[in-house]
Parts: C-alpha cells; structure tokens; sequence
C-alpha cells in the first residue's frame, strides 16, 4: 500500500517543523496482526520505519515466542507518524490531528487481530478511557476483529522483567482470541 503524498509532506501539527522523516508504517495489506504504538523514537525518526529500536527488538521476541508471529506478519504503525521532541508524550491535538492518516490504515490494512501499545494507543484505537492497568489484557473487538491492549515495551524495558511477564499473558489471550 503506497502512502498518500499529503501524508509524506504533512503539516498538520506542529510536529512535522521537528521530524526527520513522516513514520508511516510498514507490513502486507492483509497482516495477521495490526500492531499500533504510539509515536515514532528518535532510531525510527531517522531510520523511516516504526518500531526498529530496542522497544521494537522486544516487541517482536515477544510476538515471535507468545504468537508464533514474524514481524513480516504484522502491519506496524504508529497512532501518531512523526517524532515528539525528546519522545515526550503525544497532544491530544496531535493525536486528533493524525487521526486520517490512521483511518486511512485501517481501511487499507485487513488484519486479523489488532494490538495496541501503551496508554495513548489503547485510548485512541480501542476506546477506554481507563489508566493501563485496568485495560491491558482486555478483549474488545474493534473493526469486527479481536483488539487487545497491552503495555508499552519502552514501559517493559524500563521496568523488567514483571512488566514483560503481563505482556506475555496479554499477547496469549490475543493469540487465543484469534485461534478461537
Ligand atoms: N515507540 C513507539 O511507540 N513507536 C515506535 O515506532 C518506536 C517506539
């Protein structure tokens, strides 16, 4: 799927004055899984494509050993496609503002399942409005697919090993919604 040239060139936050490159996303049109995280770092800024830093290095052992899935499975992206300064959290207005770009994906890509990462992600893709301990690990459909939200895996690298435990029992009950 090409992207839309507007999106290559967009400016519709102040966002686009400080990126290096506009993070699309990348993967097949009709991946297993639909992976959404929440903005490009700065590895992903410079390198064009989402998730190929040490959060993105996890995320796929993970996927890989609880899933049984491959990155080249996945159609990863981001809920926002251009770095925050200092990867400070995304605005709402920058959110809001990114918002087409997703929609767009999602009337592109046809996965079977899709996961969430983090707070900003589970929030704006899934709907809840709860913190990430009350939403994580919880099956919602989204698109008529199974969607699941877990745990950021900055937030996992930061914290070790427990964290990274729950991202594992929550990608199992994504993958047995699927299986089901
Ligand atoms: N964190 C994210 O949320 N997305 C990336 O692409 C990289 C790090």
């Amino acid at each position: 799927m090409e992207a839309p040239a507007e999106l290559l060139a967009c400016e519709r936050c102040g966002l686009s004055g400080s990126r290096t490159r506009v993070v699309v996303g990348s993967g097949p049109d009709e991946p297993e899984l639909l992976v959404i995280g929440e903005a490009p770092g700065r590895t992903e800024d410079e390198g064009g494509l989402p998730f190929i830093g040490r959060s993105g290095q996890l995320l796929f052992t993970l996927i890989g050993e609880v899933m049984g899935l491959t990155r080249d499975r996945c159609y990863v992206t981001n809920v926002v496609k251009c770095r925050p300064p200092g990867n400070r959290t995304p605005t709402r207005e920058e959110v809001g503002a990114c918002r087409p770009w997703l929609r767009w994906q999602f009337e592109h890509v046809s996965p079977r399942a899709v996961l969430t990462l983090g707070l900003v992600a589970g929030q704006s893709v899934l709907g809840f409005s709860v913190a990430m301990g009350a939403m994580h690990g919880r099956l919602v459909t989204v698109a008529g697919r199974p969607g699941l939200g877990t745990y950021h895996p900055a937030a996992a690298l930061r914290q070790g090993p427990s964290l990274v435990q729950v991202m594992r029992a929550d990608l199992a009950t994504l993958r047995e919604a699927m299986d089901a």
